[in-house]
């Protein structure tokens, strides 16, 4: 799609489409949270967990998008998955902060991104939808990012010694005793450190000016993609490794003047392997 009104059109489309499904999911997820919610399965390890609510809030967002847009594509967390013909690809999280959300904790989003299959696989439009937050952050790839109807904006870099620093955990637990030897050298180093539980809430606190920087490994692209477009819209640079673009390996993201000399810091202290 060449036509930059075309372009436009299809993300007001896009953006209209994440924000219902993602308003209806974050509907039922915030009402039908049983007190003693079912863990379904467990993934990566035994405290991965999967619950029904997870399954049941793929489902409602899976067949919202293939009545309303039926040749796009899906990928989401919980195994829905498959390829489209419109050029239009679905990343879903059904619920990031899946923890939170068993303990009744309030920092756990839906999060919806639509990215193009081609190319780059530029992400078009972002929704991170926080129901019990009371928040809907959005973004669409070159028009700025909003909490609710506001505009955000990253906070200025201040000096490393005073940045507060999001992060979050793999489930697995070598994995764990790396992430944990990253943050004991960066701690005694920033204003402190921050983990909220939901790396979709942690990159859209970023572009709100909660976080001045945030960084994970082991992330995936449903955990990633929204929040990503929304940081980045609202002036966060975001990436990987130095040069690199974000990804499972690594995911950085702060304002200019942070970003980089953590970004430095996190590949000297090896945050990307295990
Ligand atoms: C998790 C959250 C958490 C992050 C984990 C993710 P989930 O996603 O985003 O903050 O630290 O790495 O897997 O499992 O709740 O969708």
């Amino acid at each position: 799609m060449t036509d930059p009104a075309d372009q436009d059109a299809l993300k007001a489309e896009l953006l209209a489409v994440a924000l219902e499904a993602a308003r209806r999911a974050g509907e039922l997820l915030r009402d039908g949270r049983p007190d003693d919610l079912g863990v379904a399965a467990t993934k990566s390890s035994a405290v991965d967990v999967v619950t029904e609510m997870d399954i049941a809030s793929e489902k409602l967002i899976t067949a919202f998008l293939a009545d309303r847009r039926p040749a796009d594509g899906v990928l989401g967390e919980e195994g829905a998955s498959f390829e489209g013909s419109s050029g239009v690809q679905w990343v879903i999280d059904p619920i990031d902060g899946t923890v939170n959300y068993l303990y009744g904790r309030p920092d756990w989003a839906v999060s919806i991104a639509a990215r193009l299959t081609a190319g780059d696989g530029e992400t078009l439009v972002g929704v991170v939808h926080a129901p019990v937050r009371g928040e809907t952050f959005r973004a669409v790839l070159g028009q700025g990012a909003f909490l609710d109807d506001k505009p955000v904006r990253v906070r200025p870099a201040p000096p490393f010694a005073q940045a507060l620093i999001g992060t979050g955990f793999g489930y697995v637990a070598e994995r764990r005793a790396r992430q944990a030897a990253v943050v004991r050298e960066l701690l005694p180093r920033v204003r402190d450190i921050r983990r909220g539980g939901s790396a979709a809430i942690d990159l859209c606190d970023v572009a709100a000016g909660r976080l001045d920087a945030y960084y994970e490994r082991g992330l995936n692209p449903w955990d990633f993609a929204a929040g990503d477009l929304v940081a980045r819209e609202a002036g966060a640079l975001t990436g990987g490794r130095p040069g690199e673009a974000l990804s499972t390996e690594l995911t950085v993201a702060g304002p200019p003047g942070l970003f980089e000399p953590l970004q430095a810091f996190l590949d000297e202290h090896g945050a990307w392997h295990d």
